[in-house]
């Protein structure tokens, strides 16, 4: 099926995921929305929350989406019940990657950085209450990190700033683990690495989204068999040169659009 595969996210952030789905899928064709307008979620209420993810999923649809990726911790935490009951597509959402981390952490600590609105939901509480009751799991609000990344301040005094506040509790508290619970946080992975040192292995929910969309796709017979590699349409509800400059490694056949939404 040629229909495209349809991704929306809070912001630019959600572009992690699109990475890893192309990635494994090139032969999909994508749509992604960037509400940025919006941005960040994490600071809003449920009910906002699921307001933007409807109207999100209704412009996906009315482009034609097969299945819709909501490749946003927040929207998936706080809204997927919810789109999965008003609407017949299939949804992939994404959570924190807490089961890996619990399962596999020495130290019998683990740390997580996620927004508020992700925290605060009750689905992030009854999986982590399901995988990690035995282990300390040391929570982290990321407050500025998004809004630092939607406004183009990636490497920034300001980044460098919050994320050693943010992470230097975490090593003190012996965390062998830190689960990135935002998808806008892998574009700070290098930073991370460099203030969390080698003892701490950082994971993300990236691949294991991509992994699902390809096995849903396939259960429903939704593939495109085509022999041409996908083509992809990016819309952006503000200016798009952040969304840009995300972007500008990528090799793959897109289009960057401006469009109120
Ligand atoms: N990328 C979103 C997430 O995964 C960012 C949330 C926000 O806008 O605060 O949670």
């Amino acid at each position: 099926m040629t229909y495209p595969i349809g991704i929306f996210d809070s912001g630019i952030g959600g572009t992690s995921i699109w990475q890893e789905i192309t990635s494994l899928l090139p032969i999909e064709n994508t749509i992604y929305l960037s509400d940025s307008k919006n941005a960040p979620y994490g600071e809003k209420s449920q009910e906002k929350i699921i307001e933007f993810s409807i109207k999100n999923t209704e412009l996906l649809l009315e482009k034609g989406a097969k299945i819709i990726v909501v490749a946003c911790n927040t929207a998936t935490t706080n809204s997927i019940d919810i789109l999965r009951s008003k609407y017949d597509v299939p949804f992939i959402g994404i959570e924190p990657a807490i089961k890996p981390a619990a399962l596999k952490t020495a130290t019998k600590s683990i740390g997580i950085l996620a927004t508020k609105g992700t925290l605060s939901s009750a689905l992030f509480s009854s999986t982590s209450e399901k995988f990690a009751s035995d282990i300390k799991v040391v929570e982290q609000v990321g407050k500025g990190l998004v809004e630092l990344i939607e406004s183009g301040k990636l490497y920034s005094e300001e980044m460098t700033e919050l994320l050693f506040s943010y992470l230097k509790p975490m090593i003190k508290e012996n965390i062998d683990y830190l689960v990135l619970g935002c998808t806008h946080y892998p574009y700070l992975i290098p930073q991370i690495k460099k203030i969390v040192g080698q003892n701490v292995t950082v994971i993300d929910s990236g691949q294991a989204v991509a992994k699902q969309t390809n096995a849903i796709l396939e259960k429903l017979n939704l593939k495109n068999f085509t022999k041409k590699f996908g083509t992809h349409q990016f819309y952006i509800n503000t200016k798009k040169d952040v969304l840009q400059s995300i972007l500008s490694d990528v090799k793959l056949n897109y289009s960057v659009n401006e469009l109120d939404f």
